[in-house]
């Protein structure tokens, strides 16, 4: 039986989310992007059939991995790929940094558009290669994106972009014509475009996710990076992929996962994969209306008790980017306000790009009783600071 309201103690399992030191016994966790949902039973059964045959040495990820990706994209997405074309990676930010040290050089210019995922990033600084930050633009509770200005940005001699899509933490899934538009720039300026697409199995209704490939030759420049890990709730299971057409790209790109021995990976996490996109589509037909009424709650709760705190308007994943500006707190002090005087732990704005510090992500991939609990808890804080807020 599915049943995402049950409750799992996931305390003392090395869980990042309720392990690390912030997290005390009282504190309620909503910031890694980590849903505290079981998995669909059978991946648990599938793991355990591997398990049960009791030898666990080296392993390639079998056919079978690769079809199940394919099967997945063709019907959920009509995407047709071919498995030559498709790269194993553990984990989609390695397969960045790959992207990033295979394809630029030290101090190539690489563009991201903030606010966005923290280890975009790193992953280009890190690599000593030059970080572009093209903005997107917000306006009544929603994002999009300044085409005149990202143009502009490209032909400065950008040799990548990095894509969210759809993009966290601000939940746009991009329309078809956003798409079409990103490509033909990256075309134009001949800019390698890399499109996380890990996010791209939890849309809500009435919006559609495109993976941008689709509408590419295969001498376009595109690396699409896919997982269940988010969707199904099994990134500790590290196994994501890479999807290159143009041949020179996929040449460059494999050779440095070889390079640096990354093309063998965890076998239990091709076991959990597969198992995931063979048997998950039940469950995750499930678990979206499930997170949709958790936009709702939260959504609501901020327009009807605090209706100058702003909820970033949702259209999929399961993260939502409030602003908080008017609080009159900023960057870790309204992080800590939460934590210290509600218990809730949110994500900081400023991982997302320095400018976002009266921004906090709030997790919604959890039961409904914990989302009440910490928004019970959150209004009780915001009702201390009465006198000293413009709100009330
Ligand atoms: C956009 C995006 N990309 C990548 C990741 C992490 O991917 P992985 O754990 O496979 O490296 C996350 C995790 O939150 C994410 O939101």
């Amino acid at each position: 039986m599915i049943d995402f309201d049950k409750k799992v103690n996931r305390k003392n399992t090395n869980c990042f989310k309720w392990d690390i030191p912030e997290v005390k016994q009282d504190v309620i966790p909503l910031w890694v992007a980590d849903m505290d949902f079981e998995v669909p039973k059978e991946i648990i059964d599938d793991l355990h059939k591997r398990i049960d045959h009791g030898i666990f040495g080296y392993s390639f990820p079998p056919d079978s991995y690769f079809q199940a990706f394919i099967d997945w994209q063709k019907k959920r997405n009509n995407w047709i790929i071919n498995k030559e074309n498709i790269v194993y990676s553990s984990g989609v930010v390695p397969a960045i940094i790959m992207a990033i040290t295979s394809l630029t050089k030290i101090n190539d210019k690489v563009l991201i558009q903030t606010p966005v995922y923290g280890p975009f990033a790193s992953a280009i600084k890190d690599h000593n290669r030059e970080l572009v930050e093209n903005e997107l633009i917000y306006e009544n509770n929603y994002y999009q994106i300044d085409f005149k200005n990202l143009e502009e940005d490209l032909s400065k001699n950008v040799k990548m972009m990095i894509f969210c899509s759809p993009h966290n933490p601000i939940g746009r899934v991009w329309k078809k014509e956003e798409l079409e538009k990103i490509l033909s720039l990256c075309r134009k300026y001949d800019v390698i475009l890399v499109s996380d697409e890990i996010h791209s199995d939890i849309i809500f209704s009435g919006y559609h996710h495109y993976p941008i490939a689709k509408f590419a030759n295969l001498e376009d420049k595109i690396i699409t990076l896919m997982s269940p890990s988010k969707t199904f709730n099994i990134a500790g299971l590290r196994s994501s992929v890479a999807v290159v057409n143009n041949e020179k790209i996929l040449r460059k790109y494999k050779a440095e996962f070889f390079k640096y021995d990354g093309h063998l990976g965890n076998l239990l996490g091709y076991t959990g994969f597969e198992s995931a996109y063979k048997y998950g589509e039940k469950w995750l037909n499930r678990l979206i209306p499930y997170l949709e009424e958790n936009v709702k709650l939260v959504t609501d709760f901020f327009e009807k008790e605090f209706p100058k705190i702003e909820v970033t308007k949702s259209e999929g994943t399961f993260l939502l980017w409030i602003n908080f500006e008017n609080l009159g707190l900023t960057g870790t002090d309204l992080q800590d306000f939460f934590l210290n005087e509600a218990k809730v732990l949110l994500d900081l704005g400023t991982k997302y790009g320095e400018k976002y510090g009266n921004f906090l992500r709030f997790n919604i991939g959890t039961n409904k009783e914990i989302i009440e609990e910490s928004l019970c808890r959150m209004k009780k804080a915001i009702q201390t600071l009465e006198g000293k807020w413009q709100v009330f």
